[in-house]
């Protein structure tokens, strides 16, 4: 009989599927921002045109996310692994935003985006899904920047690059 796999080999067989990173930005107060570093996000319809990320269930960002149901999500650039360590952390705060010269934009839908990222996407939150330990958050987008440059990846969890052939 099988063994059951244990929570350490279900990661590391999950962490073969490499993917970009994202930073997933919601208003905190008016004119603030805070923001969780997230991978786990996909597509998801194109009619009507809708995205999804997990949201872990102890995560700061989903009260949030639940009071505003606006939510912007930033593709970070290879060069970014700094941002993404950022957000992955509980602590954010003007200082430490304006050592990274981190920027925001608000899009015209009033959803706080990332400056200087590859892909900016202003949604509204159309649903959400507790599944598990997290909730899958369903956005509808209302806007897209394509901005350009190369992603930063995350594989076996670590930080990657594009490679050229
Ligand atoms: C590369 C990377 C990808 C991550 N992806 C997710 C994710 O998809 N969903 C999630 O809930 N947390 C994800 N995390 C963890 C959160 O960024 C982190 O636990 C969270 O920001 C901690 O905030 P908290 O203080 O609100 O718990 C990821 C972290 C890293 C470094």
């Amino acid at each position: 009989m099988a063994t059951a796999l244990t929570a350490r080999e279900f990661r590391n067989a999950l962490g073969q599927f490499a993917t970009g990173v994202t930073v997933v930005t919601v208003e905190r107060e008016p004119g603030s921002v805070f923001g969780m570093t997230a991978n786990a996000f996909t597509s998801v319809s194109l009619n009507p045109m809708l995205i999804l990320v997990c949201v872990d269930e102890r995560a700061k960002i989903l009260p949030l996310l639940d009071k505003h149901k606006r939510v912007g999500i930033s593709v970070l650039k290879q060069d970014q692994q700094a941002l993404s360590e950022y957000f992955a952390q509980a602590e954010q705060n003007a200082e430490a935003e304006h050592r990274l010269a981190l920027r925001y934009r608000w899009t015209t839908e009033g959803v706080p985006v990332l400056e200087d990222t590859v892909v900016q996407l202003s949604c509204s939150v159309m649903t959400a899904h507790v599944a598990g330990d997290h909730t899958i958050i369903v956005g509808k987008v209302e806007d897209a920047e394509i901005r350009g440059g190369e992603p930063l990846l995350f594989f076996r969890g670590e930080y990657r690059h594009i490679g050229r052939q």
